[in-house]
């Protein structure tokens, strides 16, 4: 990859030039010789995924050969002429269930393993169930899957899977949150989409994944771009004094104060030291309070 990639991360949408020298310009794969994340995932409206991951930083990341993004048709491994991967539900009532056979045997071919038996060991790999049952994603979970050679996600439809791909095919369980989506598909492009940008290389300018919220423990500061005055508005002056020192305290009280104000739970985990406590304890922050 080009130093170009990076310079297209840098300069956004807009082709507008950065403001010089807070950046280094480096190739985007620089700091990066991990072989491709591959992400395999089982969908029965694989058409779903066209465009998602054809843009910007995950589209670049898989020409660079960082991930490697594989969408199937779960009908693919169906026997029967109607191709059928669905089900009744055993006991009754309305909504059809995906059939075992086909995600067993689509998950067996994909990550090359034998047949998964009551006795035998699970799936070499993550295999991810999208299931509003599951655990919430969060960042913690992306860090987690991106340290893996590769990951598959299921996404399911309808009322959901058959109980035996939950207990004996997936390995974890994961939910966008608590609300029901008609199928696993976006959910799906979510995880896809958060663990790709935390594998070396993907986000050119690597410390920009290091300083998002949630990888800090806390919220981010918030962001000004030119011009420097719109509509009466205008930049706080710190950020335009040239000041490192100042910068980097005024972003740390913001971050902190928005993390206060929006989620103080998060405060109960990060390290603070003394300015850090002495400016909470000035917004009405009680420490250690229940
Ligand atoms: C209509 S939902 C099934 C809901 C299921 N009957 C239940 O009540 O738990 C169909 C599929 O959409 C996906 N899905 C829906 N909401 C989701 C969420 N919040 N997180 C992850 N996947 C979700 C899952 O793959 C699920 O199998």
């Amino acid at each position: 990859m080009s130093g170009e990639v990076y310079r297209e991360e840098l300069l956004g949408d807009s082709g507008a030039s950065k403001s010089d020298a807070l950046v280094e310009e480096r190739p985007a794969q620089a700091s990066s010789n991990a072989p491709a994340l591959r992400i395999d995932i089982l969908s029965l409206f694989p058409e779903m995924f066209a465009g998602p991951f054809d843009h910007s930083m995950i589209a670049r990341a898989q020409e660079a050969g960082l991930v490697d993004i594989r969408i199937h048709n779960l009908r693919d491994w169906t026997k029967d002429r109607h191709r059928t991967s669905d089900d009744y539900a055993f006991g009754g009532g309305g909504g059809m269930v995906l059939k075992p056979e086909p995600a067993f045997a689509a998950v067996e071919e994909i990550l090359a393993i034998a047949p998964l038996a009551a006795d035998g060991p699970g799936p070499p790999h993550p295999v991810i169930l999208l299931t509003p049952q599951g655990t919430r994603f969060d960042h913690a979970m992306a860090t987690d899957f991106a340290g893996h050679e590769r990951i598959v996600l299921l996404c399911g439809h309808y009322e959901g899977f058959d109980e035996r791909i939950r207990a004996h095919l997936a390995t974890h369980e994961v939910s966008v949150g608590d609300f029901v989506l008609t199928g696993g598909e976006l959910p799906a492009m979510i995880v896809a989409d958060a663990v790709a940008r935390l594998r070396p290389g993907v986000v050119g300018l690597e410390t920009a994944t290091q300083t998002d919220s949630f990888a800090t423990g806390m919220l981010e500061h918030p962001h000004y771009t030119r011009p420097a005055e719109f509509r009466d508005w205008a930049v706080p002056d710190v950020l335009r004094s040239g000041d490192h020192g100042k910068v980097a305290r005024w972003r740390r009280d913001r971050a902190l104060e928005r993390t206060f104000q929006r989620r103080p739970d998060l405060l109960e985990h990060l390290e603070l030291d003394a300015q850090d406590r002495s400016f909470l304890l000035s917004l009405g922050w009680a420490e250690n309070a229940p």
